[in-house]
């Protein structure tokens, strides 16, 4: 259907998106000059592997390649060093050598641990992302960013490191719990807000069809792909603008720990968080009412979650400064101005006890 690239000079790569395409894994990789015979690892889990393994095997016979499945258990429990460790020993049993690729079939927990281990076994191995929910089609395959959770938090052991080629098969969403595919939606709503009014404004319009997960669920997955590539290639290690990605995430991330993890998926907490910036920015004088109000109306009909639970302000205060993205203890937002486009500002511990008396009392 469509080709989008992440322009990063010598290890800039192609998003790949076409329904269907995961029979097509074998030609891909052709495509991207892996030679016939090449040993390939396709990490996957129980689930995933259980539904797209045998597809990806076969289509990676078909095109000349020696796939071998290395299947992980399912869940974000899992997406730990000790799997990691567990991974590398089955690498290592196989024999894979450096010019060796991985596929990474699955979420985003496969494509971080197996994005991971792909950065660090042997110095590097080639990589390609086939993620199959629609928050890794849309956000956690691109852009390079590969990680562990340690016990202190997530995604604290990692690695930039950016695959070969992304493998994106919208149909891979028709297999995924409804749920999924709705907190998937949160990170595309994102991308309308910070980036792309017009977007938005499709997103509300298609609001029926996209949940059909058909034409118009493809149209919206490549927007936001693209819209990530722009700002990866522009900002590939976070320094400046990447950091607009993060829209909607102080919030979600204090949401989604505080409640405890599990409760909320992370799109839902995500969600939540849109909503709660949106208010904030009102509150400040960034954005007029009428913008929030459009990106709760959206966020809820999409059936995601806008109100946060009932948690005590001191709480989520607290919790937002341990999150690692605060640089030097300030509170950094990521406010919108307008529909599609968005600004930083440091927040004052004042000025967010007045947002929650307001608005969560
Ligand atoms: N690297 C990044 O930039 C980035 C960005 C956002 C999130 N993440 C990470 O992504 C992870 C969350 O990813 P996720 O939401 O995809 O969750 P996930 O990988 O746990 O997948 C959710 C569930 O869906 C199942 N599944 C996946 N594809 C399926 C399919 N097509 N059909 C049926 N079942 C399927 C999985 O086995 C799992 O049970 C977190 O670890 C988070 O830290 C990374």
């Amino acid at each position: 259907m469509k080709t989008i690239r992440v322009e990063l000079g010598e290890r800039s790569y192609p998003i790949y998106l076409r329904h269907g395409i995961l029979s097509s894994i074998g030609a891909c990789l052709t495509e991207l000059g892996f030679k016939s015979g090449a040993k390939v690892a396709v990490i996957t889990n129980n689930v995933v592997g259980g539904i797209y393994g045998a597809k990806a095997e076969a289509s990676l016979k078909i095109s000349g390649f020696n796939p071998v499945i290395i299947t992980m258990p399912d869940g974000e429990q899992y997406k730990t060093i000790e799997q990691a460790s567990k991974l590398y020993d089955s690498l290592i049993e196989y024999r894979f050598e450096r010019s060796s690729p991985i596929v990474a079939l699955g979420g985003g927990v496969v494509g971080d641990i197996a994005g991971f281990v792909a950065a660090t076994y042997l110095r590097g191995v080639p990589l390609i992302q086939v993620p199959t929910t629609l928050l890794a089609q849309v956000d956690s395959s691109v852009g390079g960013k590969t990680a562990v959770n340690h016990p202190k938090g997530k995604n604290l052991i990692g690695a930039f490191y950016q695959p070969k080629a992304v493998i994106i098969d919208p149909q891979a969403l028709t297999t995924l719990d409804a749920r999924e595919v709705r907190a998937g939606f949160a990170e595309i709503v994102k991308y309308g807000v910070i980036r792309d009014k017009e977007f938005f404004t499709f997103l509300e319009e298609k609001l029926l069809t996209l949940l059909d997960l058909g034409y118009d669920l493809a149209i919206a997955i490549a927007t936001s792909c693209a819209i990530k590539a722009e700002i990866v290639s522009a900002d590939e290690r976070e320094s400046g603008l990447r950091a607009i990605l993060n829209f909607g995430h102080t919030f979600g991330h204090a949401v989604e720990a505080l409640a405890g993890y599990g409760t909320y998926r992370h799109g839902e907490a995500v969600a939540i968080g849109m909503v709660m910036a949106a208010k904030l920015s009102v509150m400040l004088g960034v954005c007029k009412p009428a913008v929030a109000e459009r990106i709760e109306k959206l966020v809820s009909s999409l059936g995601l979650p806008v109100e946060p639970p009932p948690l005590p302000a001191d709480d989520v205060i607290a919790s937002i400064k341990l999150d690692k993205k605060v640089a030097d203890s300030r509170m950094r937002f990521v406010l919108v101005s307008g529909m599609g486009e968005v600004e930083l500002r440091d927040v004052s511990e004042t000025e967010l006890t007045a947002f929650f008396e307001r608005f969560y009392p």
